[in-house]
């Protein structure tokens, strides 16, 4: 049986879709925190398991008689290790076969205050001696209008990185490589890979993009954390959305998306979408 988490959630549902392909649904299971989530789930004839990474008696439940196991990292920041732990330990205890995890991009390297938690989550998968295989993301190309903000309103992206280039991948093309690592657990033993898109671009490469296919002159200016922060504690976002952003934009200014593999592309056997391409859907 294959048991993956956030199963109601993007990344998650997506997987399962792909996944559905080629199992059976009576050989997957998806994991979610309470029944009403997992509804749409049950329509695709997908088992229910009911848990919570935070409770570790509910993960010895939900984990039993799986043997591949995708652990998609908690959206929940607080005690995100611990989570991740419970989730480990449980996998072990219940004698889970193969872990299959979701990271972010050279997560060991620490560039961005994102790294952390997963760089110890890595070493917790390891240490636990239970076969794994790390899928380290870069950030979401479908995030690109959440960054953009109201660039296209004022005719200029504000936003950090201090010159650096940043690869986005799509999130939908992500679900499809875990699929196939699902599939064939046995392939991608101990493995851990850097899952990018092809190129980076700069901000202002970006904005160019934009430019080019809306008909547009939208400006880019390149500003610093701390401004960024104080432009959007004066238009009012809520603490947490203001964290957030805070982190994708540190993220950026440290360079942390400015990097490619080719691991994505091994793995879906294509190039994956470019964000030249995505912008020419997206407008
Ligand atoms: N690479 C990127 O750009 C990027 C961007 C955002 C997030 N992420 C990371 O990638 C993960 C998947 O992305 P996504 O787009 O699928 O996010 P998403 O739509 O928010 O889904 C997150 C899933 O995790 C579940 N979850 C959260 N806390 C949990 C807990 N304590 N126990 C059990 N399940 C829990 C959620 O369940 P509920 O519905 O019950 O909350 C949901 O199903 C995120 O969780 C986050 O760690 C990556």
């Amino acid at each position: 049986m294959i048991l993956v988490t956030g199963a109601n959630g993007q990344l998650g549902t997506q997987t399962i879709d792909f996944l559905l392909k080629k199992k059976s649904p009576t050989k997957i299971a998806g994991l979610v925190r309470s029944e009403s989530k997992g509804a749409d789930l049950k329509d695709k004839g997908i088992e229910i398991r009911i848990g919570d990474y935070a409770d570790y008696d509910s993960m010895i439940s939900a984990l039993q008689g799986v043997n591949t196991l995708l652990l998609i990292s908690s959206s929940t920041l607080d005690g995100r290790v611990q989570q991740h732990q419970n989730v480990i330990e449980a996998a072990k205890e219940v004698g889970v076969n193969h872990i299959l995890y979701t990271s972010i991009v050279k997560a060991d390297q620490k560039l961005s205050p994102l790294s952390s938690d997963h760089a110890e989550t890595e070493n917790l998968l390891k240490e636990s001696g239970i076969t794994y295989t790390i899928y380290r993301h870069t950030f979401y190309m479908e995030f690109l209008p959440l960054f953009l903000g109201n660039a296209f309103e004022t005719g200029e992206w504000a936003f950090p990185s201090d010159g650096k280039a940043i690869n986005l991948a799509l999130r939908s093309e992500m679900a499809e490589v875990l699929a196939y690592g699902l599939t064939e657990a046995d392939n991608h033993k101990n493995k851990t890979y850097e899952i990018t898109s092809g190129t980076t671009y700069t901000l202002t490469e970006i904005t160019h993009l934009l430019n080019e296919v809306a008909g547009r002159n939208i400006s880019y200016r390149d500003i610093s954390v701390t401004d960024f922060r104080n432009a959007l504690q004066k238009i009012g976002l809520s603490e947490e959305q203001i964290a957030m952003s805070l982190m994708t934009a540190t993220t950026f200014a440290n360079g942390a998306l400015e990097f490619t593999s080719d691991d994505m592309k091994e793995l879906l056997g294509r190039k994956p979408t470019g964000l030249d391409e995505f912008i020419k859907e997206l407008i």
